[in-house]
């Protein structure tokens, strides 16, 4: 396990001043590159939700980079997986939250049919930041009667304690 964590760890390349000065961006898709080190996130993710009591009954990916990981492991434990998008591209009916950037805001949506009342969410993503984007996942999720039992991501930069304002446990893989 330890190990498996190392190999990510040292997989994830860092980019000073990327998009803006004073940014260090850690970039998932360098992981990518190394099959090893995408097994090892794999294993690493999936023995997370295969402890979760009860089984969640959803797992949702928040666009882009969470659906990367989402579909990887439903297709491994066969549970359905739904996306949380930026506005504008979930056709049919969508429920919508808004949250704060640093400049203004932005608002993501879910297809309103596509988590049920009362079940229980696994929530996705690559990167936990200032939290603004899993909470506002978690409010859609709410807004629909369903409880967010967990959320993993792959990177939590520790500096901006996004954990603060997210309503729900999370579980990071790596942290910074
Ligand atoms: C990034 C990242 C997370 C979010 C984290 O996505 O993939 O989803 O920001 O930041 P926060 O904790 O401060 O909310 P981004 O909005 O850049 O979208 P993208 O994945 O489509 O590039
Ligand atoms: N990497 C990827 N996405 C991000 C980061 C980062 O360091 N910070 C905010 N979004």
């Amino acid at each position: 396990r330890e190990s498996d964590i190392n190999i990510v760890k040292n997989s994830i390349e860092s980019y000073p001043d990327f998009p803006k000065p004073g940014v260090l961006f850690r970039d998932i898709f360098s992981l990518m590159k190394n099959p090893k080190a995408l097994e090892a996130l794999n294993k690493l993710i999936l023995e997370e939700v295969e402890n979760m009591v009860p089984k969640p009954d959803v797992i949702i990916g928040l666009e882009s980079r969470g659906f990367l990981f989402g579909p990887l492991i439903s297709l491994q434990t066969r549970i359905p997986f739904v996306p949380i998008r930026k506005k504008g591209k979930l056709p049919g009916q969508v429920n919508k939250q808004t949250y704060e950037l640093e400049y203004g805001t932005d608002t993501v949506e879910i297809q309103s049919d596509a988590i049920q009342q009362g079940q229980n969410i696994l929530i996705v993503d690559d990167l936990l930041a200032t939290g603004g984007t899993l909470q506002a996942a978690c409010k859609l999720v709410s807004q629909l009667g369903a409880h967010v039992k967990k959320c993993i991501v792959v990177m939590e930069l520790l500096d901006l304690n996004g954990r603060r304002s997210v309503d729900a446990p999370i579980h990071s893989i790596v942290q910074y």
